[in-house]
């Protein structure tokens, strides 16, 4: 017989998923309710309200998508693409690549703007290629979690509003954690996620955006076959299940039948968002900034450097250079076996060269960044690496203590 399964408690400082709040999954646990419940409905509709706060927006439209966060990136550009269109993506970390790819598979022409990933881009070096290749989308990452790096967007968002191009953003790794101003810096679409500085679990996507989106998307509007043959659409958008056009008429007042909603994902999520406003988002993007701080001076402390523009970092993500001769795996390992703490490793290039220290969420707490440098420093004297041991936990304890 199998055994029921147990799993080990671990304090998560990857940049995602992290710790999910304890409350959220509490609320995860309570009795199913049918998709038109009423009392479903009634969160369905709070959902939407609260999301306008950290998107920091007054868009009508605001809502989840069922599926991680590529979900939401793969529903805003299927409606907005159409075969042949052109998409300007400029690539500062890994996350671009997969923005690119998907507008790829949606039959785009996708133009890639690329550059090293140490520093996001000069919003003038954006602007030119728009003027260059004249797309009809603009599709760009906020926050690398790849390299830590944020870019900024409202020069970018009012050269597009101006031009009649539309602006999507992927906010999944700042959404929460810092100011994600979609409103103000004139995103038109914009996508976050659950599993990172929300502390709800993975699983769904979120979204947002203006009447522009709302107007294109209404003209790509097809019903499907078996609700009634009344509303056929020649340009409707590829895929049934990530279709916004029916979305948006799922979670509206027409209440459209479309898929079966995970509705516990759905309580999660109001929670994990009734948490957030509960804090207020300026104190969360206060206490994501000091955490960021501490353990940022606290790694420095030890003598470690770290990767990329620090002007431009992002605070939900820390990218540190694994120091010459020490195997940044096994001390990974040895973190998680030991301590059960997870840290992150990169991607591409930056495999094997960094490590990412993710400050999100629930998991961005004190006792986290106090247990974790503890832990780093034995782990690293242990790997043979010089430096004053305590230097890094005695200084944050001390900051923490002011
Ligand atoms: C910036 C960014 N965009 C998109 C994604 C993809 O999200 P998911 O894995 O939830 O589909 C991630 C995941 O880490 C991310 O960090």
């Amino acid at each position: 017989m199998y055994q029921q399964p147990v799993f080990t408690k671990r304090t998560i400082m990857t940049p995602g998923p992290v710790e999910a709040h304890p409350s959220v999954l509490r609320q995860m646990g309570q009795t199913i309710l049918g998709q038109f419940d009423p009392e479903f409905l009634q969160i369905m509709d709070e959902v939407k309200e609260m999301l306008r706060v950290p998107f920091q927006t007054k868009n009508e439209q605001a809502f989840a998508i069922d599926g991680t966060s590529r979900s939401g990136l793969e529903t805003g550009l299927f409606a907005l693409i159409e075969p042949g269109d052109k998409v300007l993506v400029p690539c500062y970390g890994r996350f671009a690549y997969l923005l690119g790819e998907i507008c790829e598979r949606a039959h785009a022409d996708v133009v890639y703007l690329e550059k090293d990933w140490e520093a996001p881009f000069a919003e003038a070096d954006v602007i030119a290629a728009i003027k260059e290749h004249q797309p009809k989308i603009v599709a760009m990452v906020h926050g690398e979690t790849a390299n830590a790096q944020m870019q900024p967007l409202a020069e970018i968002g009012q050269f597009c509003r101006e031009n009649d191009i539309f602006f999507v953003v992927d906010m999944v790794a700042t959404f929460g954690g810092t100011e994600t101003k979609v409103d103000e810096w004139q995103i038109d679409l914009a996508v976050a996620g659950t599993q990172k500085c929300l502390s709800v679990p993975s699983g769904l996507s979120l979204i947002t955006y203006n009447d522009r989106v709302q107007k294109y998307v209404a003209g790509r509007y097809q019903k499907e076959l078996g609700l009634g043959a009344d509303a056929r659409n020649d340009r409707h958008i590829q895929s049934n299940y990530l279709d916004l056009s029916q979305l948006e008429k799922y979670w509206g007042p027409e209440r459209l039948n479309h898929h079966t909603e995970a509705t516990t994902m759905i309580y999660g999520l109001h929670e994990g968002l009734r948490l957030l406003l509960q804090e207020g988002i300026e104190n969360a993007y206060a206490r994501h900034q000091e955490n960021n701080r501490i353990l940022t001076e606290g790694m420095q402390k030890m003598g470690l450097k770290m990767f990329g523009n620090e002007g431009t970092k992002t605070p939900t993500v820390i990218p540190v250079l694994i120091p010459e001769g020490i195997d940044g795996e096994k001390v990974r390992a040895l973190l998680l076996d030991h301590y059960k703490i997870e840290i992150a490793s990169s991607f591409g290039d930056l495999k094997g060269k960094i490590w990412r220290v993710g400050n999100m969420g629930y998991s961005s707490r004190k006792e986290n960044v106090l247990s974790f440098l503890s832990a780093f420093e034995t782990v690293l004297k242990n790997q043979g690496y010089q430096f004053e041991v305590g230097a890094g936990s005695s200084y944050a304890l001390s900051e923490y203590a002011k």
